[in-house]
């Protein structure tokens, strides 16, 4: 008892000591714990705000009463990701775009629930990183084996994102889902010749120029060839590739062609009918 004393100051006294030492533990207990419970209650409601509209704006189903993203979402269903969520292409990986998205969902759950849905995107376009959170490996060449795609090169050293090229893959109208990338766009964005080659073989293992192909005479029998080969597999791409060239200049009409004409007209006579219609354009001179 006298050990406790000397710490405290004399001025206090003794009278309220015995009484004050059993209260004092016992009386603030009940006001603390409410304290507790209250703050903890408090936490919980506040974790509850945060984490119901991030568990929410995670969910595909939020995103189907967005306006406009309708024809997306109906898309996404049938095709070959339709089980994965939007946030797996979205949503950056890793714990600072899950923050970036949670500081944009949660106001825009809040703001929703209010004013209904805005038109405004909570979902960032997708990169490359985000597709490589799945697709670790470069394909070189598709499963058929006639087309080659250097994955690698175009993706980390020419630094092409996945979507240029694979930008049809999820949202667009397609029965089968899978919209692969599309011969027309490498050939308008980048292989025309000049930024990048456009010879058949740069992207393709069996489109080769044919052997017959090469005779000196192929461009006259190849008309023959067509009744008996098959030609659209190599030039069907390009609905119009024969009528193009049917309807331009030959490399036969030089020089003096006005009266050279007859030499070629005896021998390949019906051959020009395909590029001048019918005897008639003939008729006009003879
Ligand atoms: C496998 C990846 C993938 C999944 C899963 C996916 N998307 Fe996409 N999304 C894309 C690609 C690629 C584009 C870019 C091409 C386009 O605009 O159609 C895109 C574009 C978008 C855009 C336009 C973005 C912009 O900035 O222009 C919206 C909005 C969108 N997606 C919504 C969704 C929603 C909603 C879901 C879930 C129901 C979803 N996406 C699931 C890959 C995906
Ligand atoms: C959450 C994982 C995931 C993400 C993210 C993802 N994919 Fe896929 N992807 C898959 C799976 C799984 C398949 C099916 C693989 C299979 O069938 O062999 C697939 C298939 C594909 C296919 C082939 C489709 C087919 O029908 O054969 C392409 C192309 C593709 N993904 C490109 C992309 C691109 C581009 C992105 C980024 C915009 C992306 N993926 C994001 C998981 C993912
Ligand atoms: C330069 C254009 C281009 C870029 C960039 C590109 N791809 Fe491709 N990818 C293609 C082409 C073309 C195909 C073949 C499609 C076909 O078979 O018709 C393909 C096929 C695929 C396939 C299907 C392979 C299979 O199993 O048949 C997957 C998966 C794929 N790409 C994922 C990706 C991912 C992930 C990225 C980004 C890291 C990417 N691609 C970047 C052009 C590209
Ligand atoms: C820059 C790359 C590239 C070049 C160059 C290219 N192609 Fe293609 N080609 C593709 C891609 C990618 C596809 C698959 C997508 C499609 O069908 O559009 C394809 C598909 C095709 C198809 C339809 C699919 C098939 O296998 O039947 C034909 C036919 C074709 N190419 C012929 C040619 C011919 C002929 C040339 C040369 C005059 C050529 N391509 C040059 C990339 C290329
Ligand atoms: C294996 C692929 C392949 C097949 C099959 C094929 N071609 Fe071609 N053809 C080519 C390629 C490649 C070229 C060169 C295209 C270019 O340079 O734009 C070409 C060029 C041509 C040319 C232009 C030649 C020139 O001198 O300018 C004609 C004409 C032609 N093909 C007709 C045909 C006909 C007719 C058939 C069917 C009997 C046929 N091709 C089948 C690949 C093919
Ligand atoms: C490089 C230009 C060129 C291309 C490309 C071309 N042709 Fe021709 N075609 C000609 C010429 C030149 C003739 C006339 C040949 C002659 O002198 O007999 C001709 C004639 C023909 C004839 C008529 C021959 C006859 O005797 O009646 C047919 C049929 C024909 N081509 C089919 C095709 C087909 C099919 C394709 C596409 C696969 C094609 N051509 C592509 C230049 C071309
Ligand atoms: C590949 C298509 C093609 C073939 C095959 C072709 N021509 Fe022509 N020819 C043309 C074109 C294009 C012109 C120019 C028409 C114009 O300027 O209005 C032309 C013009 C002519 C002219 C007008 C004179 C001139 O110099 O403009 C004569 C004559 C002629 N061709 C005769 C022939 C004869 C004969 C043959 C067969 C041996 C033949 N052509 C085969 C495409 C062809
Ligand atoms: C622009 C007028 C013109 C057109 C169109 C024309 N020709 Fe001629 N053709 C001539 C002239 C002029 C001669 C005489 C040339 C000479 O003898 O030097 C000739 C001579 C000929 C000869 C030789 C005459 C003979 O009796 O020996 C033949 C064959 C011939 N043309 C075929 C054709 C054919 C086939 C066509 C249609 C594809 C055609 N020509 C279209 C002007 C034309």
């Amino acid at each position: 008892m006298t050990a406790h004393e000397t710490p405290h100051p004399p001025g206090e006294g003794g009278a309220p000591d015995p009484a004050g030492t059993p209260a004092g533990p016992a009386a603030p207990a009940p006001g603390r714990r409410r304290r507790a419970v209250v703050a903890v209650a408090l936490v919980v409601v506040l974790l509850a705000l945060l984490v119901v509209p991030l568990v929410s704006t995670l969910q595909p189903a939020y995103y189907a009463r967005y306006p406009g993203l309708g024809e997306r979402m109906d898309n996404w269903a049938v095709s070959t990701h339709s089980r994965m969520s939007c946030v797996s292409c979205h949503v950056h990986p890793g714990a600072r775009g899950f923050a970036a998205f949670a500081v944009r969902s949660i106001p825009a759950f809040y703001s929703r629930l209010v004013f209904g849905p805005s038109e405004d995107n909570l979902l960032e376009a997708p990169d490359r990183d985000m597709c490589q959170t799945c697709h670790t490996a470069y394909r070189q060449v598709s499963a058929d084996g006639d087309l080659l795609i250097p994955h690698r090169a175009h993706v980390e050293i020419l630094e092409v994102d996945c979507v240029v090229c694979h930008r049809d893959l999820v949202h667009a109208e397609s029965p089968e889902g899978f919209n692969r990338p599309q011969m027309r766009m490498c050939l308008e964005e980048c292989h025309n010749g000049e930024i990048a080659g456009n010879e058949c073989v740069k992207c393709h293992t069996r489109k080769h120029v044919p052997d017959d192909h090469l005779r000196d005479d192929w461009l006259q029998i190849h008309a023959e060839r067509a009744d008996t080969e098959e030609c659209g597999s190599c030039h069907e791409w390009t609905p119009d590739y024969c009528e193009d060239c049917h309807s331009q200049r030959p490399a036969s009409h030089v020089g003096n062609w006005k009266s050279g004409h007859a030499e070629r007209a005896r021998t390949h006579g019906s051959g020009c009918l395909v590029c001048h219609g019918g005897a008639a354009f003939c008729e006009e001179c003879h």
